[in-house]
């Protein structure tokens, strides 16, 4: 991937952030759509995919057919509003392996606190998708990206549904190397770390918390 930084443009996409953003939308759709969004992005960052081909015979004739080459890829949640884009993508590469990364943010230094680690084996073999839907101040990604790397990955890409500008900076001074792929890039941080326009806290909009 070349760019730093992807913003997908989808016409379905921005239509479905729109209903999510709304404040008047409830849980039950914004976990739907966030899936339904979590299809698109799942295609658009699997394009570049290493293929390989298979012989196989069709009841016509036999072909060397396209499949995928290497490790099978591995989804890395960042908890907890990441379970919300893997859901999506696990309907799109159901053979991914799962990692979880635990971390939530300090509401008064907004740094990141670890609570959990588990990623698959073999982790250096795999392109790593470390799913989060909010790129807010970028500590808990770059903090999440950090963990990843000395667990051994190499191959990384962060996934989200918003993006700052300010996280975006902060990922790229700390991780010039994870590309980042998101539905927007938003206008700015508020003074408590949250993303403007945005659509709130993520984690209590998916699971009803608020
Ligand atoms: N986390 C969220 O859930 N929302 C924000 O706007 C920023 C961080």
């Amino acid at each position: 991937m070349e760019n730093h930084l992807t913003v997908v443009n989808h016409p379905l996409i921005q239509h479905k952030l729109t209903i999510m953003r709304d404040k008047n939308t409830p849980s039950n759709q914004f976990r739907q759509l966030l899936r339904e969004i979590s299809h698109l992005l799942a295609y658009e960052v699997t394009r570049d995919l290493p293929m390989t081909t298979k012989t196989i015979e069709t009841p016509m004739t036999t072909i060397d057919a396209p499949k995928l080459d290497g490790k099978k890829l591995a989804l890395v949640s960042i908890l907890r509003a990441g379970n919300g884009l893997l859901d999506g993508m696990l309907d799109l590469i159901p053979s991914a392996r799962v990692g979880f990364v635990g971390l939530y943010r300090d509401e008064e230094t907004l740094k990141p606190v670890k609570y959990y680690f588990k990623v698959p084996s073999e982790i250096d073999k795999r392109l790593v998708i470390a799913v989060d839907p909010m790129l807010a101040t970028g500590n808990s990604s770059a903090a999440a990206i950090d963990m990843l790397k000395e667990a051994g990955a190499k191959n990384i890409v962060f996934l989200c549904l918003l993006a700052a500008p300010e996280g975006v900076a902060r990922m790229k001074e700390a991780h010039p190397d994870v590309p980042i792929i998101t539905a927007s890039l938003d206008k700015k941080l508020n003074e408590v770390g949250y993303i403007v326009p945005g659509l709130g806290d993520a984690g209590d909009r998916i699971f009803g918390t608020q």
